[in-house]
């Protein structure tokens, strides 16, 4: 990149973000197009911020606007299904990628006074999820019998929610250590239909792993899945090796793990070294939290040596993505 395209690339990211926010993608997807006055009256936005945002997308190819109306250019159209990783990188890391440098100073520690947006990377991972995983792991779940579900660090529950909504008769927990996420959680429930069916739980699944803290039903789990997450789960050095043995031990009846994660994508050369979306924001931002990622190889010999059969490694939708299926006998 030369300094013209990430600096572009800089600004054009964050009217994406803005733009996703303010419901635009959403509105272009369903009606074509915008009528700028309605738009922002209907919305109560400033006409004169929105009219900026819009002429800005215009200079990045994203939108066609002629007098009042708006539309999606082909550019445009296709960035709906890159959005997700908009929300988690502008509107969940905004913060943590500012501060870089007095992260590297040491003047400020993350978690401690600096902060990821914990709903807005709950929610990308969502919107990521449905634009470009969902298929993949439907296909694979579709052979799979289970009755009760879990998902670790589910963030807002999208996904389980939907798993148990198409298996009739299953039950579904959605575990996440965030409180933002977990009210959210509450919310797709909701509109699920799914309140007593799908539960959503605040805690910290290395307390369930590490200190034997007890989830209501959690002990009937047949399958247990884990999407961006398991590098978390396994931050802490001196516990790594650990995990695997603790999930299995921590839900002793499940037959099947689907474990997925981002990856750390190999340094080639070659065809293969074209950077993609969301890689380098993965790697950094997780760098700069102090978290620890792998390779592929690092987490199938992971899932090896903690005694689980890997039946398969599907590419996951996005770049360097893997749903690593795992049996335990
Ligand atoms: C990248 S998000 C993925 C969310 C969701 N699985 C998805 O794919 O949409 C990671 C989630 O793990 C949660 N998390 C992080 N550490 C956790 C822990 N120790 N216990 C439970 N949840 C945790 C975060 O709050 C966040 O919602």
């Amino acid at each position: 990149m030369n300094p013209d395209t990430a600096f572009n690339g800089y600004i054009c990211a964050h009217v994406l973000h803005a733009l996703e926010r303010l419901g635009v993608f959403r509105q272009l997807h369903e009606e074509q197009v915008i009528d700028i006055p309605v738009f922002c009256r209907e919305n109560k936005l400033d006409p004169d911020v929105f009219r900026a945002l819009v002429r800005a997308a215009e200079g990045f190819g994203y939108l066609d606007a002629h007098a009042d109306h708006v539309r999606a250019t082909a550019v445009g159209t296709d960035a709906g299904r890159t959005l997700g990783f908009f929300t988690w990188g502008v509107g969940g890391y905004h913060d943590v990628f500012a501060n870089a440098a007095p992260l590297a100073r040491g003047e400020r520690r993350f978690g401690l006074d600096l902060h990821r947006d914990e709903r807005m990377v709950a929610l990308g991972s969502a919107q990521a999820d449905t634009a470009l995983m969902r298929h993949i792991l439907d296909e694979e779940i579709a052979g799979i019998d289970f009755h009760t579900l879990v998902d670790l660090g589910a963030g807002v529950s999208e996904r389980i929610s939907r798993l148990v909504k198409d298996r009739p008769g299953s039950h579904g927990i959605g575990i996440d250590i965030s409180r933002p996420a977990t009210l959210l959680a509450h919310e797709t429930v909701e509109r699920y239909g799914l309140r007593g069916t799908v539960e959503p739980v605040c805690a910290d699944v290395l307390d369930i792993l590490f200190k034997g803290h007890e989830i209501e039903g959690g002990d009937q789990a047949d399958v247990v899945m884990s999407f961006m997450f398991l590098h978390d789960l396994l931050a802490a050095p001196e516990r790594r090796a650990e995990v695997i043995p603790r999930l299995r031990k921590s839900f002793p009846r499940a037959h099947t793990f689907l474990l997925a994660d981002t990856t750390i994508r190999p340094r080639s050369s070659g065809a293969d070294s074209r950077l993609p979306v969301f890689s380098s924001g993965f790697e950094l931002a997780h760098a700069l939290m102090g978290v620890p990622v792998y390779t592929r190889e690092e987490y199938e010999h992971l899932f090896e040596q903690g005694g689980m059969h890997l039946r398969r490694t599907v590419p996951f939708g996005a770049p360097h993505t893997y749903l690593f299926v795992l049996e335990t006998s």
